[in-house]
């Protein structure tokens, strides 16, 4: 029987190759029709069907595969246009127009925040006012923060002015008490891109250096995972005064980009060893589910009984295990290790469908007790927008841990991939589309957290009942305080049994509220996780889908956003029309936000992904191979 599929090594062969073999072979087919009766014909026909069919049987991917090189299109991808699937880095070029309108947009920013509030840490844009995280004096919170953009975008001007102020009036010398993991990523990991970015300016990796040598002795506590806090003048680190004793997983698992590549350029071990004692308390607390809960113990160095979730808290903890093994070139496989072990934890615990359209989502874990003091863990269909960087960062995780040869096509083919990649992949392109249907709002903006149907929810009696995912209490407003926010956590996580009450209807319903609350504060247009998935699943795949939908929320943010006196504002509830603004505009949404959409239009040659790691605010750092060897394994 001839087999009509090519063979396994026909099938790695170039595009091209391929189709003049697969011209060949229709033209060797069409002689010996020619020739035969029409009997004869319909004969082979059939048995190259039967062929197909059979082939097909046995093996659905080579089929797939088949068509995936022959014609550049396999139904695997739904729906997706790759732009072509040889083995080689694919040329994307940019959308001109576009990126220039999101360079106007960083303009329109910047230069309301420089001309109102040029040095201060934030900027609210409403009343032309800056402010400082504490009262010691600011930091370079948003000048640090968006001088690599300006320097993507080729700002000359506004570059060398920001440049200056970094020079001349930065300081570090502050009396107050500042996020380790917040400074780390937005002011050490934005002088350390600008280095990189302006070929080795010495001024950012001074800077960085004195910031590096203030942070580090956070690390001085019993366990070795760092404090929360740090007094930048005083070089001490600060416990935490809501939470004590506890460190948040994201926080103490997100510091290691920087770090070890700030140790790579200075050559000073000590600051890779530090970060990288937390990574090996980390592995050493492995739960037996292998998930991360979002609080850790500052003293023994434990996971402390508190939520599991992908959003905040827990988010960057994975994002950093697969970004700390692209950091080094795939040299630290302790890394790749880790990530693939959490996401197939991640997979068996977390990841569920909507009921109606089957829509993949992640639900958090968050643990009750009863009466005698016994822990148990109820699922909860509630997503943060946090999560949906997970989507992206599946998509490239499955194109490294999970490629068998050293780079795959665009988009990658089945066969490039492990079984776990393929998995990957498949839920990274799946929660992609859950994040960009969450945008369909009024304003069509995401919301900050988004619930999902459940059976038990009891809201199909409900003729008004959404379908998939709903904004809790979006149309309700309850006048609770901030510390609701964090007593909601206290509930969520419990030092010792007994500390605190346990899980009721009551409390749950408070906790409902507590969600009201914090979406009216925290629900914001410009967040950029969603947009950061697009620019990495466009570059992974060549889909032009991707493109489309960050334009049509670039848009949105342009249409309810855009204060026509200058600078963007956070806006109150996406699901309201006309918007109510807040008079703020976050640091991420210059340094991440629009380098996102930026590099989404841009050529796919700017910072191309086997070169370059994003740290968690969006600062690219390049791929190095490590002078130093892993400490532990
Ligand atoms: C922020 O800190 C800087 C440096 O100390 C100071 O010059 C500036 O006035 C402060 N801004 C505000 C709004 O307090
Ligand atoms: C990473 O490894 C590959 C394959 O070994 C090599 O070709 C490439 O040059 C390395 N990249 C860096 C930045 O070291």
């Amino acid at each position: 029987m001839t087999d009509p599929l090519p063979s396994k090594k026909k099938r790695d062969q170039p595009k091209q190759a391929l189709a003049a073999q697969a011209g060949k072979a229709h033209k060797e087919g069409r002689q010996h029709a020619a020739g035969s009766s029409g009997v004869f014909k319909l004969l082979s026909a059939f048995v190259l069907l039967a062929a197909v069919v059979v082939a097909y049987r046995h093996d659905p991917t080579l089929f797939t595969d088949f068509l995936d090189s022959w014609i550049g299109f396999s139904e695997h991808w739904e729906g997706s246009q790759p732009a072509t699937s040889t083995n080689n880095p694919v040329h994307l070029s940019a959308d001109i127009p576009k990126r220039n309108a999101v360079v106007a947009a960083f303009r329109h920013s910047w230069l309301a925040y420089e001309k109102d509030a040029m040095g201060d840490d934030e900027y609210h844009p409403i009343s032309h006012k800056g402010s400082n995280l504490t009262s010691a004096g600011g930091i370079g919170y948003t000048v640090v923060d968006s001088i690599d953009t300006m320097l993507l975008m080729g700002l000359e001007a506004e570059y060398a002015r920001a440049r200056s102020w970094i020079a001349d009036k930065l300081s570090f010398e502050r009396d107050g008490n500042f996020n380790t993991f917040e400074t780390t990523i937005r002011v050490l990991g934005g002088l350390l891109s600008a280095y990189h970015l302006s070929s080795g300016d010495p001024v950012y990796l001074d800077k960085a250096t004195e910031l590096a040598d203030r942070i580090l002795p956070v690390f001085e506590t019993p366990s070795g995972l760092p404090h929360p806090m740090i007094n930048l003048a005083k070089g001490v680190g600060v416990a935490n005064a809501d939470f004590t004793g506890l460190v948040s997983t994201a926080e103490v698992a997100t510091l290691q980009l920087e770090f070890r590549y700030l140790s790579h350029l200075t050559g000073n071990d000590d600051y890779w060893r530090r970060v990288e004692n937390a990574m090996r308390i980390i592995k050493s607390a492995r739960l037996p589910h292998g998930l991360a809960s979002i609080f850790m113990s500052v003293d023994e160095g434990q996971y402390v009984t508190s939520a599991i979730r992908l959003g905040s808290r827990g988010d960057s903890y994975y994002e950093y295990l697969l970004k700390q093994y692209l950091q080094t070139n795939g040299s630290e496989p302790v890394y790749s290790d880790m990530y693939e072990d959490a996401m197939t934890a991640i997979h068996n615990h977390l990841v569920q469908k909507s009921t109606k359209s089957g829509m993949t989502y992640t639900a958090e874990l968050i643990p009750e007790k009863d009466a005698s003091g016994e822990v148990s863990w109820r699922l909860t269909p509630k997503q943060d927008h946090l999560v949906c960087f997970l989507a992206g960062s599946l998509m490239l995780g499955a194109t490294k841990t999970g490629a068998l040869a050293q780079s795959v096509s665009v988009p990658p083919r089945d066969k490039e991939l492990t079984p776990s990649g393929r998995r990957d992949w498949k839920t990274g392109v799946e929660l992609l589309r859950t994040c960009m249907s969450t945008h369909d709002t009024a304003t069509g903006l995401s919301p900050e957290i988004v619930h999902f149907r459940i059976p038990s929810d009891g809201m199909d009696h409900n003729s008004m009942a959404p379908a998939d995912w709903y904004i809790k209490g979006a149309r309700q407003v309850f006048p609770f305080s901030m510390s609701f926010g964090y007593e909601l956590e206290h509930f969520a996580c419990f030092a010792s049994p007994g500390e605190f009450p346990p899980y009721d209807a009551r409390y749950m319903l408070r906790y409902v509220y507590v969600f009201t609350y914090v979406q009216y504060t925290d629900t914001n247009g410009p967040s950029p996780e969603t947009v950061e998935s697009l620019f990495l699943s466009y570059r992974l795949t060549g889909d032009q889908l991707y493109r489309d939908h960050g334009w049509n929320i670039f848009q949105s943010i342009e249409k309810h956003c855009r204060l026509s006196s200058g600078g963007y504002a956070t806006i109150v509830n996406v699901d309201e029309v006309p918007v109510r603004h807040e008079d703020k505009m976050e640091t991420f949404w210059m340094s991440e936000t629009l380098k996102y959409l930026y590099l989404l239009f841009d050529d796919s040659n700017t910072l191309p992904l086997d070169k370059y790691v994003f740290n968690t605010e969006a600062h690219p750092l390049p791929i190095f191979q490590p002078s130093v060897r892993t400490g532990f394994s």
